[in-house]
């Protein structure tokens, strides 16, 4: 593979670093047993796919982010693994439950106008049919300025420029992976009526912000006072976020897609402990009242060098998962699958 410890520092990220942008889509897939051959050949593709949809189209910023599944990744690659790659850790507070949710694939695409998100999508999507099982997909809009649709401006304290790279990007902690991510995702339901029953002054002490002037509060149980952490020399610990609002009217489904970048899950995982489980100033973060995790999962969202030069299937190309078999000490356990020359072992096809 392309992607040696060597390219180092140099290695270039995917989308991960924005822009933020007025329209997204997120895509959560699982890969069918036996599909692995034909995911590989998109991810290789994706980039070449957003150009084709994006490059005419100027002002409209189209990026695209591909994250892998904890899973997925030894189906997939025979690389070394990252290092902190693993499955969503569900948690369950004194109040409220962060579920676990199945995703070997994710699909974060942003621009400027949700026909490009669209458009590649459905690309993805064309290419990626019979291979893979949709698990949820999501259209997100960015509403009035810049809100959520609990009506306060979301996104005010992400990281920018240098401080964006370092806290969204993996650098020489892991040498085999320079230039990639690790990316949490979680669909949160709202119930807005009983938000909206809320004085406009309750609303604020619980995000810790003033709802029209966006100002922050000295408030210590507060949304974004739980979400303010520290290592251990005192210094912030951010991560890179870019919620985007979702919903039906219709349906009565009011929503926030929280998606939030790291170079190691650590930090974001340390603030969902503090937002579920609580700390020191509160038991837990009260927009969870209001608010119902769906989903969550974790990706390592690889640099875009690895998608240039993938590594090669596991097992010398042919992955397969062998039934087990009595009097097998492992059950399941993936192995080689008999070689078969490239063919469908079909007639002579
Ligand atoms: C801050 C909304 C979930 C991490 C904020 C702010 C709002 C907000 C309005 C204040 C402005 C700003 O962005 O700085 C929401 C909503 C959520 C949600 C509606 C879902 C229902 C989460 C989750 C995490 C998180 C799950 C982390 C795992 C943060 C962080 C800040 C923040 C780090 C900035 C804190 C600071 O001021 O340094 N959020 N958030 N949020 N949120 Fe959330």
């Amino acid at each position: 593979p392309g992607v040696t410890s060597d390219s180092g520092s140099g290695a270039e990220p995917q989308g991960v670093l924005g822009p933020l942008t007025s329209a997204a889509i997120f895509l959560v897939l699982t890969v069918d047993p036996g599909g692995e051959e034909r995911v590989r050949d998109l991810l290789a593709d994706l980039p070449g796919l957003r150009r084709s949809v994006g490059f005419g189209v100027p002002g409209g910023q189209l990026s695209s982010v591909v994250g892998i599944g904890s899973q997925a990744w030894d189906r997939l690659f025979d690389y070394p693994r990252p290092a902190q790659l693993h499955p969503f850790r569900e948690l369950t507070g004194p109040r409220h439950h962060a579920p676990a949710t199945p995703g070997d694939l994710l699909f974060h695409l942003r621009a400027t106008r949700l026909d490009l998100c669209f458009l590649l999508a459905s690309h993805i999507m064309d290419r990626l049919r019979g291979a893979v099982t949709l698990e949820d997909e999501v259209q997100g809009f960015k509403f009035q300025d810049v809100r959520d649709l609990l009506g306060f401006v979301d996104g005010t304290e992400n990281p920018e420029g240098a401080a964006a790279k370092a806290a969204a990007l993996i650098g020489d902690e892991d040498p085999d992976h320079t230039g990639g991510s690790y990316v949490i995702v979680q669909k949160y339901l709202h119930d807005l009526d009983a938000w909206n029953t809320l004085p406009v002054e309750a609303q604020e002490k619980i995000i810790g912000r003033r709802k029209a002037s966006n100002v922050e509060l000295d408030e210590d149980a507060s949304h974004v006072a739980l979400n303010t952490i520290t290592g251990p020399d005192g210094e912030e610990r951010q991560i890179l976020r870019d919620n985007m609002p979702f919903g039906s009217p219709g349906r009565g489904e009011f929503g926030t897609y929280f998606i939030g970048y790291a170079g190691t899950p650590e930090v974001t995982e340390q603030m969902l402990d503090t937002m579920f489980c609580g700390n020191g100033s509160a038991p837990y973060d009260r927009i969870l009242d209001f608010s119902t995790a769906v989903t969550g999962t974790l990706f390592y969202v690889p640099s875009a060098d690895f998608l240039d030069d993938l590594p090669p299937l596991p097992f010398g190309g042919q992955a397969a998962v062998i039934p087990s078999a009595p009097g097998e000490p492992e059950p399941g356990v993936l192995a080689p699958a008999p070689s078969s020359g490239g063919s469908l072992g079909i007639g002579n096809l």
